[in-house]
């Protein structure tokens, strides 16, 4: 039995929540396209939030990118359009991006969680592990150089390290065989601007690292 499994049997012995099965359910298959998977996570009902999300926010970008970002999930704007990163966060992304020279077509953006949180509140223990399956295979396919992980969340679950953002920033960490640079949360940078240069040079190592 896999993590994911262990954990429903968990839940279903001891709280007796069954998580619905079946469709969510994630093909094994090697040679899985990123198109295949979408429609597996279109199909998804492995914890509650499909019941409240409009669209699944999938992750976009180019499918041989060195460079893969990981956010936290889809906010309200996200969920409106099935598009990662493209409220408020995210075009304070693309203006830093701009002034870097990097460019979301050489790029691949996706999210821990592909559904919204009801509210914009934070993932709960129970849907980042229902969802890690997903990112794991995209992380397979993609098969990026460095994943650039936007936050805490990303952070800690693709580093499996508990520790703060403020602590992991600036370290150099692995995802399995993959580089993993630890940063802030585009959000962040809007409440705390002062950030946006430490962001900054964290994607200009990375771009100097592929
Ligand atoms: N915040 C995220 O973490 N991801 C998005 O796609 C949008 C906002």
């Amino acid at each position: 039995m896999n993590g994911v499994k262990v954990y429903l049997q968990f839940l279903k012995d001891t709280v007796g929540i069954e998580y619905m099965k079946g469709t969510g359910d994630i093909d094994n298959e090697e040679k899985e396209s990123l198109q295949e998977l979408r429609k597996e996570v279109e199909r998804c009902k492995r914890c509650p939030l499909f019941r409240t999300r409009t669209h699944i926010v999938f992750g976009e970008g180019n499918e041989d990118a060195e460079i893969m970002f990981v956010g936290e999930a889809p906010g309200r704007e996200e969920d409106l359009s099935g598009k990662p990163f493209i409220g408020r966060a995210g075009k304070l992304m693309d203006g830093i991006f701009e002034k870097i020279g990097l460019r979301r077509k050489d790029i691949y953006i996706a999210n821990c969680i592909k559904c919204r949180p009801p509210e914009n509140r934070n993932p709960k223990p129970e849907e980042l592990l229902m969802c890690l399956p997903y990112l794991e295979k995209q992380v397979e396919i993609i098969k990026p150089k460095i994943i650039i992980c936007l936050g805490k969340f990303a952070a800690q679950q693709l580093t499996g390290s508990a520790l703060p953002i403020s602590v992991l920033r600036g370290r150099t960490m692995k995802y399995r065989e993959v580089t993993a640079i630890p940063t802030f949360h585009p959000a962040y940078l809007l409440r705390n601007p002062h950030a946006a240069d430490s962001f900054k040079e964290d994607l200009i190592k990375a771009m100097k690292m592929v």
